[in-house]
């Protein structure tokens, strides 16, 4: 088992670490001036006035390692199944609010905001509402509606008010409420959710509205019909169960078309599966993909948050309906990190690399860039790419930077290195000093942190 890796834990480990460090060399340790962790996906979200949080299930509540991610990585949770019809209103007129009350009350603990989901949906429909007349059924979703969103009056930030209404080719879905109600049951419910939760932002939520096409233009003409008429809707969520390698061309276009009709939009359910399992080439393309929905939520203002369909490999719903697919989130099965997660922090504004240029005899000298390739409890993998950045070629190079929280480099390969207390500097290996003009050398290593591992402030490069 693999130590716990929530944030709190691992700021704790980091004071630990210091003293015994203090204590051990019995000498001059320089102690971190204070405990300057790294930013959580919550936080860079919150400063570019976003959120990033993670849907969650009640199940997954009772493990340790798992509520420590969960409860300092993101500042907003969905809850991935309790306030649905079959556990909310199980039979007519009787309302259970006891799990779903679980993941909220998780949620306040946290500082966490809550989305809503969801309130009409075909699945994860008790029975006895197939069998409700086509004469009360309106009133049974008004009820519904008015029970479930006047119970979390004031606790959820936003409601999915109807999920997946339409087919692919932006006809209505044939579920019991179009049948049995016709047209006007999603103006309804939009209208009753209003009336029992006036401050929750009303979203229309669907899979498959990404990009333009057929499905989200029906879901661009409702909203559309919706504010002429005067129906309340505030936001559309686009779910966001992709492909590795196939994040819509059209993604950021189809969110600023929706802005552009006066709703937020919100990634709601992102997760993007590939074939198990992992290899470096696919997690490779994931971060990319994570990287790209990312950045197209930040480039439209009204994209106001992303939030993915749980957080870890272990935890998806991925596996158990595509079968042969799966690996779609942002950390493995053991919580460590995945390229995904450092693809969205840096999309979020978080730091993972730093450059220096220095000046060297050979011209204008080198750029030496660090970068941390992997990590996981207690372990991590850098690289640094070494440029020439001069008008003649290096007859050699030195990269020197600071291990300022306490970290260790260990195993390292093409490069000569040496470790004097923080310090680190590497040489060239006798078969890569020579690194043409604008060519780059790469040299890599493995290490251990304790605590946090941001990359260092500066590194140095010097060359001949
Ligand atoms: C899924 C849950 O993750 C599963 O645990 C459950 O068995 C089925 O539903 N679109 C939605 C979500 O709007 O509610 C679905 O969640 C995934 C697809």
């Amino acid at each position: 088992m693999s130590a716990p890796a929530g944030r709190a834990h691992r700021v704790l480990a980091a004071t630990a670490a210091v003293v015994v460090g203090t204590l051990a060399v019995g000498m001059a340790v320089a102690a971190p001036s204070s405990a300057a962790a790294e930013p959580t996906l919550g936080e860079l979200a919150a400063a570019k006035g976003r959120y990033f949080g993670s849907a969650t299930d009640n199940p997954t509540l009772d493990n340790a390692s798992y509520t420590a991610v969960l409860g300092s990585e993101f500042n907003q949770i969905t809850v991935g199944n309790t306030q649905k019809w079959m556990y909310t209103e199980p039979s007519r007129g009787q309302f259970d609010y006891t799990k779903a009350d679980q993941i909220v009350a998780f949620a306040q603990q946290h500082d966490q905001i809550v989305r809503g989901h969801t309130l009409v949906w075909h699945n994860q429909l008790p029975d006895w509402v197939n069998s409700v007349s086509a004469g009360d059924l309106p009133d049974v979703m008004r009820n519904h509606i008015a029970n479930v969103a006047g119970h979390f009056k004031g606790k959820v930030v936003h409601w999915d008010v109807v999920n997946e209404a339409f087919e692919e080719d932006g006809t209505r879905r044939q579920s019991v409420f179009q049948q049995k109600i016709g047209d006007s049951y999603i103006a309804e419910a939009f209208k009753a959710a209003r009336a029992a939760d006036p401050n929750a932002k009303l979203y229309y939520n669907d899979y498959n509205i990404e990009g333009i096409g057929s499905k989200s233009d029906a879901v661009y003409n409702l909203v559309k019909s919706f504010k002429q008429q005067g129906v309340p809707i505030d936001g559309v969520g686009l779910q966001a169960h992709l492909i590795l390698g196939q994040v819509p061309s059209t993604l950021q276009r189809n969110i600023q078309r929706f802005a552009d009709l006066g709703v937020d939009v919100a990634i709601t359910e992102l997760d993007i599966r590939m074939r198990t399992p992992r290899d470096a080439t696919k997690d490779a393309q994931q971060a990319a993909d994570y990287r790209t929905v990312t950045k197209a939520c930040l480039a439209v203002t009204r994209c106001v948050g992303i939030t993915v369909w749980d957080f870890s490999d272990g935890y998806s719903w991925i596996p158990s309906v595509f079968p042969g697919e799966g690996a779609a989130l942002i950390y493995d099965e053991d919580f460590a990190r995945k390229p995904s997660y450092w693809a969205v922090y840096e999309a979020l504004g978080g730091t993972t690399t730093t450059t220096t240029t220095t000046t060297g005899d050979n011209g204008s000298g080198c750029t030496a860039t660090y970068r941390v390739t992997s990590q996981w409890n207690g372990g991590y993998q850098g690289e640094v790419a070494v440029r020439n950045t001069g008008a003649t070629a290096t007859a050699r190079w030195t990269v020197k930077w600071t291990l300022a929280q306490g970290q260790t480099v260990g195993n390292l390969w093409n490069g000569v290195a040496t470790t004097n207390g923080q310090e680190v500097t590497v040489r060239n290996a006798n078969y890569n000093g020579a690194i043409a003009p604008g060519d780059t050398t790469t040299f890599g290593f493995l290490g251990s942190w304790i605590g946090t591992n941001p990359v260092p402030a500066t590194i140095t490069c010097t060359s001949a």
